[in-house]
């Protein structure tokens, strides 16, 4: 279970979280919705300890074990996975090398690393799964991939580590409607297969069409403005975010903060 208690999280001396609380249970799926720019991707990076992303209050607990004291790894060998929203490019490394170093460190339960031979049959499995190119397995990390490419090969390295929790921040962008069907096809088998919780940030509805969300929360602005089940997810295609902020009474605050800073520097 993932729990998060009252995160603050800033970056380059900006605030960017300001008291985010959630919990996710084993196997359930948590949508995180809002507007461009409101703090989504933050929380995950927040989640996994990227280096620039400053946690200036608050707690997240998975299973027990306090992640803020644990490093990106350790995050990561505690079985906590992110498809990042842009990937990054790692020239030099293959993806084969990548994911078989990142499961050696996951050793098997009698205490041995995969061996080459069952790695390369998973691997293979995986990449077909994913109708994905069998040669993208042999060329380096997500370099001259297409944007889709790289979104599937996100998903290649979530089956072969198989996590317990995976954070999927816009998976969906830059994927043709059939594959947004394949990738959420394999999400779905790995999280009926582990019972594998799930955070997923998406824009568009059609994602949750294929991978069902037991709740919502939608942030603006760094903080949670509404929480609801599926349903929310409806009201927001219907209505947008700023339906969503004025039922908050988001925008009111942001008024009267406006017009107080401005009376005072006008001294009125
Ligand atoms: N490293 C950083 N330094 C300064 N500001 C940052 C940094 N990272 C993010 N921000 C700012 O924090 C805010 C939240 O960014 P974030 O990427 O979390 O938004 P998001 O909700 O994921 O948006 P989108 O839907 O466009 O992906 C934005 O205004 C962004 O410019
Ligand atoms: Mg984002």
């Amino acid at each position: 279970m993932l729990e998060i208690k009252d995160l603050w999280v800033s970056a380059s001396g900006t605030m960017i979280l300001k008291g985010i609380n959630l919990v996710i249970n084993d196997g359930e799926t948590l949508a995180v919705m809002g507007p461009n720019g409101s703090g989504k991707s933050t929380l995950s990076y927040a989640i996994m300890g990227h280096p620039q992303y400053k946690v200036e209050k608050g707690e997240i607990i998975y299973n027990g074990v306090n992640l803020l004291e644990k490093t990106t790894d350790e995050r990561s060998l505690l079985g906590i996975f992110l498809a990042m929203q842009q990937p990054y490019e790692i020239s030099g490394v293959t993806n084969r090398d990548f994911i078989k170093q990142a499961l050696d460190k996951r050793p098997t339960s009698d205490g041995k690393v995969q061996s080459v031979y069952k790695f390369a049959v998973k691997l293979e499995k995986a990449i077909n799964d994913l109708h994905m190119e069998k040669d993208l397995a042999d060329r380096y990390v997500n370099e001259d991939f297409s944007g889709g490419e790289k979104k599937k090969n996100e998903i290649l390295q979530m089956k072969m580590l198989e996590p317990s929790l995976s954070i999927l921040d816009e998976i969906d962008s830059g994927l043709d409607v059939d594959a947004v069907r394949v990738v959420s096809d394999n999400v779905n088998e790995l999280k009926k297969k582990n019972n594998m919780s799930l955070l997923i940030i998406s824009h568009y509805h059609r994602l949750y069409e294929y991978i069902k969300a037991d709740k919502v929360v939608v942030i603006a602005d760094g903080r949670i403005v509404k929480e609801g089940d599926a349903s929310l997810i409806d009201y927001i295609d219907q209505y947008g975010y700023d339906q969503i902020k004025k039922d908050a009474g988001i925008e009111d605050e942001v008024e009267l903060l406006e017009t107080c800073a401005f009376k005072e520097a006008h001294n009125a």
